[in-house]
């Protein structure tokens, strides 16, 4: 096998982000995999709208069956969002045997499951490191580096967005609407930043987090939200005064094999690791039985941060299909859905 040719569907902050790195980085992936990979089409809404990076643009298309249905093409790498149309598209691909990697954690938290466990008839990798705190390897880090551990607790600040605009309003005192704006300008901000704001993108993530630490299917049900719309100037600098940061902070714990995920604002002394993390940079603690405390720290969203996660997973089904090992990455779950609050 010398070149391994993708569909990559969307072209957007993280899409542009893909491309710049297959590109700038082509000889290192090469030298890593033993083998190129090449873009063979990619998947847009306008094709003929001008693009930030250079492309063939032969490739462009908006016909998803020119990626999905192509004999040629490997693995498909989503990077465009939404919810219904891109899992009958991600189910097209896996019926097709192409493996997945996506940036999609509204996908993934609604639909993972199902498409985890058709990914593994079909023999196929899915992957989706990148749909969690952007460029910091939780998943990997909680699917390997911490495989051996019992995780009791994943903490952290998941949300890029509400970060930056907490610590702008923090910082310079601005206006929410405006800090807002900047984040959505730099592409950091859901295609509707309601997610963001209102917690729901970082709920999706701490259920993802959750499920990978605990070895349990939660849903999103099971996860208590509140967002920083409620937040205001006057409750940040009075929590200033009083020594204290306000973040949107998301707890996971499993307690004698029942679970608790919440997502919502929260005072944290201003000395706190957690109230070091400005702007659109994420963390996320992890605490296991036998490791004790570790903490993982990075950018959270962004086209490259987001694109190098995007990358490295690409290059993780590579190796798999070279070893011949795809779609053995899913694990059962080993825990039944267990809340604290169902027994409380
Ligand atoms: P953008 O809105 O910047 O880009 C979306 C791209 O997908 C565009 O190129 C768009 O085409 C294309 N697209 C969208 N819907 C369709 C469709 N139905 N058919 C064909 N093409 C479509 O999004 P982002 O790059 O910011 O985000 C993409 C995904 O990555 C989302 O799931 C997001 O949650 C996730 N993500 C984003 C991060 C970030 O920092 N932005 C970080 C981590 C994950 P066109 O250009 O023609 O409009
Ligand atoms: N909107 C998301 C955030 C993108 O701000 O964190 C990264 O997942």
């Amino acid at each position: 096998m010398d070149t391994v040719k993708i569909g990559l569907c969307g072209l957007g902050t993280v899409g542009t982000g893909v491309v710049k790195v297959l590109r700038d980085h082509k000889a290192r992936i090469k030298h890593m995999l033993g083998c190129d990979i090449v873009i063979e089409k990619i998947l847009v809404n306008d094709i003929s709208k001008p693009r930030d990076v250079a492309i063939d643009r032969s490739w462009l298309t908006s016909d998803p069956s020119e990626l999905v249905d192509h004999d040629e093409i490997d693995v498909i790498v989503e990077v465009m969002g939404g919810i219904d149309g891109t899992h009958e598209l991600l189910e097209r691909a896996l019926k097709n045997k192409k493996h997945i990697v996506t940036a999609n954690k509204d996908l993934m938290a609604l639909h993972g499951k199902t498409l985890l466990r058709l990914a593994k008839e079909n023999q196929c990798d899915i992957l989706y490191d990148a749909s969690i705190a952007g460029g910091i390897p939780i998943v990997r880090t909680l699917v390997d580096g911490l495989a051996s551990d019992h995780i009791e607790k994943v903490m952290g600040i998941v949300n890029g967005t509400t970060n930056y605009i907490m610590t702008k309003m923090t910082k310079e005192g601005l206006d929410f609407d405006v800090v807002l704006k900047e984040a959505q300008e730099l592409g950091f901000a859901e295609a509707d930043p309601s997610a963001d704001v209102d917690g729901l993108d970082a709920a999706r993530k701490m259920v993802l987090l959750a499920n990978l630490a605990f070895k349990m299917e939660l849903n999103l049900e099971d996860v208590t939200v509140k967002g920083i719309r409620q937040v205001t100037q006057e409750d940040i600098n009075f929590a200033k005064s009083l020594g204290y940061t306000i973040k949107l902070i998301g707890i996971a714990a499993m307690d004698n094999y029942k679970a608790e995920v919440t997502v919502e604002p929260t005072l944290l002394p201003q000395d706190h690791p957690l109230a070091l993390v400005n702007n659109e940079f994420n963390a996320v603690f992890v605490h296991g039985e036998a490791v004790g405390e570790t903490m993982f720290y990075g950018p959270g969203a962004g086209s490259l941060p987001t694109a190098t996660a995007v990358v490295s997973d690409l290059m993780e089904v590579v190796r798999h299909l070279r070893l011949g090992i795809s779609g053995r990455s899913y694990i059962e779950p080993q825990f039944k859905r267990k809340l604290k609050a169902d027994h409380e």
